[in-house]
Parts: structure tokens; sequence; C-alpha cells
């Protein structure tokens, strides 16, 4: 069943283009993660002021393997060892999963 994995980022008033412009350059490694389908930035527009970082997995496990994995170091190594000068772009985070139940695609 495929598995969604949400990373809800708190960003700062400000901090959108930060956080966009993080991602725009992301290292892209997850990208041949075993199991990864597809991932989104999904910019907030009404509802909610939190950017979402929307993951697909063709499993948990896939995913759950990604995140301890040296990919998932890799595609956040600019997000954790920064320099104390460079702002963080997201003052928070939690992880929101769920199982694809019903689904109908165009793509
Ligand atoms: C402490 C929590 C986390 C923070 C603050 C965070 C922040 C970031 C930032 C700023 C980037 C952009 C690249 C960079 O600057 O390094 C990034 C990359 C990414 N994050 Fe996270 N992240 C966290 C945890 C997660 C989790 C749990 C997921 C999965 C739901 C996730 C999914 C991704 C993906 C798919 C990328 C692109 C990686 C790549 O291109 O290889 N992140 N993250």
């Amino acid at each position: 069943m495929t598995y969604v994995a949400i990373n809800v980022l708190t960003v700062p008033d400000d901090g959108g283009a930060l956080l966009e412009e993080r991602f725009a350059r992301r290292k892209g490694s997850v990208d041949t993660a075993p199991g990864f389908l597809s991932f989104e930035l999904l910019r907030p527009l009404s509802g909610t002021t939190d950017y979402l970082v929307v993951t697909r997995w063709r499993s948990q496990a896939d995913f759950t393997a990604w995140t301890e994995s040296q990919s998932f170091r890799d595609g956040h190594a600019t997000a954790t060892d920064r320099p104390a000068e460079r702002p963080s772009s997201a003052t928070g985070s939690s992880i929101w999963s769920f199982d694809v139940v019903v689904e109908s695609r165009n793509d």
C-alpha cells in the first residue's frame, strides 16, 4: 500500500523564500532511494502558514529505511550542519503519515 509521509514545516514569517530556495537547491539524493515515488514542497496559500513536504513511498518500510540512510543525511546536510550565522529555514517540524486507501490518478 502506498505510504505518504508529510513533514510539516513551520517557517518564520519572512522565511518562505529561504526555504523554497533551499529546496530548489536540494541534493536530489532521495530520488534514487528504494521505494521512493514522489516529493512535493507545498507553499501555504490559505488555511495554514505551514509548508508541507509531501513524500510518497511504495511502503512505510521504504520510508523508514530512507530516514535511517546516508541519502537522508546527505539530503539534509545543509539543513543540519549549517554555520551559526546562517538562519534555519524552519522553526519547527512534525510528521504526519498516511496510507493511501483509495486513489485515482491522471498522470
Ligand atoms: C527536523 C526535521 C527536518 C527539517 C528541519 C527539514 C528541512 C529540510 C530542508 C531545509 C531541506 C532542503 C535541503 C537542505 O537545505 O538541506 C530538506 C530536504 C528534504 N527533506 Fe527535510 N527536513 C526535516 C525532516 C524531514 C522528514 C521527516 C522528511 C520526510 C517526510 C523530509 C523530507 C525531505 C526531502 C524529500 C528533502 C529533499 C532531499 C533530497 O533532495 O535528497 N525531511 N529538508
